[in-house]
């Protein structure tokens, strides 16, 4: 992760603006408080800042040019805007870099949107690295992903697609092996050329052979005319054998001298044709397995995988999941005014907790239909469909954990959650000790009245009425 800016928090309201400020310091982040006389895109370059959060009005007020000016002082600057909505907001909603919420504000809401504006910061980060380097331009338009696994995964293809050599690539079912294949042909110098894919699963076995190498007029039932193969639509550029370990023993013999010969003949033929494509092979099972088993010819192994590549599961790239979600969220968001805006705190990491059996197609499909059904504000745990649920933190532990010190539990601990019943609890004894007086629970904790009312009510709380 990039060491991120400072936040600007601009409102002429100051409990608005205390709220806001404690609550994000508390969350870790470096906030910067207006100083009245300065300009505003001043303060902007003096303290490096990257995020406005602003209710409208007063925003308007600083800096009525806000939208014309942001790009060129910081690029990466993005504002969350709160508050009415006339017809200039209107207009600055439709900026990219721009997140709304309305008032009165949801704190939940607030972090998931600053959640939401750093990911996008990260994205812009990523396109403007890649710009710089032509042949990762295609890939970052199309792979997202920046931990450490998809970096090490996109310097590979780049350099993959440089050469003309045969790729197999794995990965268990979703993990984006054809949007790999289709990378390294728009990477390479055959991407002018066709991308013809094959699912070797998907066509009975007696068709295949036909549907690959093409047939002559009469060479079986229904042979009608001369009908060109997959290979040879790929000519010059690349066969996407899709499924592969579904491939037949009988096949698998006439695919390995295509391989090896680079000619092969169709179907009733009987002179053989030359071609010149770029294989590259792709399958959910473990090849090494089906070649122990028999099932798949060792030879044919070798060949396809002069440059092997597995693509890792979602599980093992979890920090990949929010800037999935988000790329996801953006692309199915697009076409919509009153769009879906964000994830609440507690959904991300349930999320993200999450083993992902159908990895990136799943992620997919759940933010689509999200969209779709839910279409506006934020989604919360309630919002998703029951089996994303198991991660879900136990309601609380008792109080002599607290004072032993909260031990990290075996199997690891959700460290969000776990600071949220800290914080729960640390607030709760002090009501207590203050038989409910929330001016001197305030003291006790060393936080505003006013903080911790908001707190309270963002927590749902209740302690006595106000
Ligand atoms: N890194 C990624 N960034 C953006 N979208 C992705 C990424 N990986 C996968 N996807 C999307 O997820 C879906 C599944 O990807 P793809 O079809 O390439 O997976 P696959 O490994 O071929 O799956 P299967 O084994 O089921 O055929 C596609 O819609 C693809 O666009
Ligand atoms: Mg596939």
């Amino acid at each position: 992760m990039q060491a991120n800016g400072s936040i600007f928090i601009a409102d002429n309201d100051v409990k608005t603006r205390d709220l806001v400020s404690a609550f994000l310091t508390y969350q870790g982040h470096s906030i910067v408080c207006p100083e009245q006389e300065t300009p505003f895109f001043d303060t902007v370059k003096k303290y490096n800042i990257d995020l406005v959060i602003a209710d409208i009005a007063h925003l308007q007020t600083i800096a009525p040019d806000f939208l014309e000016q942001s790009a060129s002082i910081n690029p990466l600057l993005v504002l969350i805007a709160y508050g009415s909505t006339s017809r200039e907001d209107l207009i600055m909603t439709s900026s990219e870099n721009v997140f709304t919420l309305s008032k009165p504000l949801n704190l939940d809401e607030l972090e998931s949107l600053v959640m939401r504006a750093r990911e996008y910061q990260t994205m812009r980060l990523l396109d403007t690295s890649a710009a710089a380097d032509d042949q990762h331009q295609a890939l970052s338009l199309t792979m997202v992903g920046k931990s450490a696994p998809m970096r090490d995964l996109f310097d590979l293809i780049t350099k993959v697609a440089a050469s003309n050599a045969t790729v197999l690539i794995q990965g268990e079912s979703g993990t984006g092996k054809e949007l790999a294949a289709r990378a390294i042909h728009q990477l390479s110098s055959r991407n002018g050329k066709n991308f013809i894919p094959v699912n070797c699963a998907a066509i009975p076995d007696d068709l295949l052979e036909s549907e690959l190498f093409g047939h002559v007029k009469g060479s079986f039932t229904g042979a009608y005319a001369n009908r060109a193969g997959r290979f040879e639509m790929a000519d010059k550029g690349t066969l996407f054998l899709d499924e592969i370990g579904d491939m037949k023993a009988n096949l698998q013999v006439k695919l390995l001298r295509v391989l090896q010969n680079r000619e092969f003949e169709p179907v009733g033929a009987s002179k053989s044709q030359k071609v010149d494509v770029r294989i590259v092979a792709a399958t959910n099972k473990n090849l090494e397995e089906l070649v122990a088993k028999r099932d798949f010819r060792e030879d044919l192994y070798y060949r396809l995988s002069v440059i092997p590549i597995t693509i890792p599961p979602l599980r093992e790239r979890q920090e990949d999941i929010p800037l999935l979600i988000h790329a996801f969220l953006a692309r199915f968001n697009s076409d919509k005014r009153n769009a879906l805006k964000g994830f609440s705190r507690e959904a991300m990491e349930l999320l993200c907790s999450y083993e992902w059996p159908g990895n990136v197609r799943e992620l997919e499909n759940l933010v689509e239909r999200l969209v779709i059904l839910k279409g506006s504000g934020f989604i919360t745990p309630e919002d998703l469909p029951e089996k994303y649920l198991s991660g879900r933190a136990p309601a609380r532990n008792t109080a002599d954990e607290l004072q032993a010190g909260m031990p990290l539990p075996e199997g690891g601990i959700c460290i969000n959650s776990a600071v949220d019943e800290f914080e729960n609890r640390l607030i709760m004894q002090a009501l207590n000790r203050t038989g409910g007086n929330k001016k001197e629970a305030a003291l006790l904790l060393n936080l505003k009245r006013t903080t911790l009312i908001e707190k309270l009510k963002k927590k749902n709380l209740a302690f006595g009425e106000e």
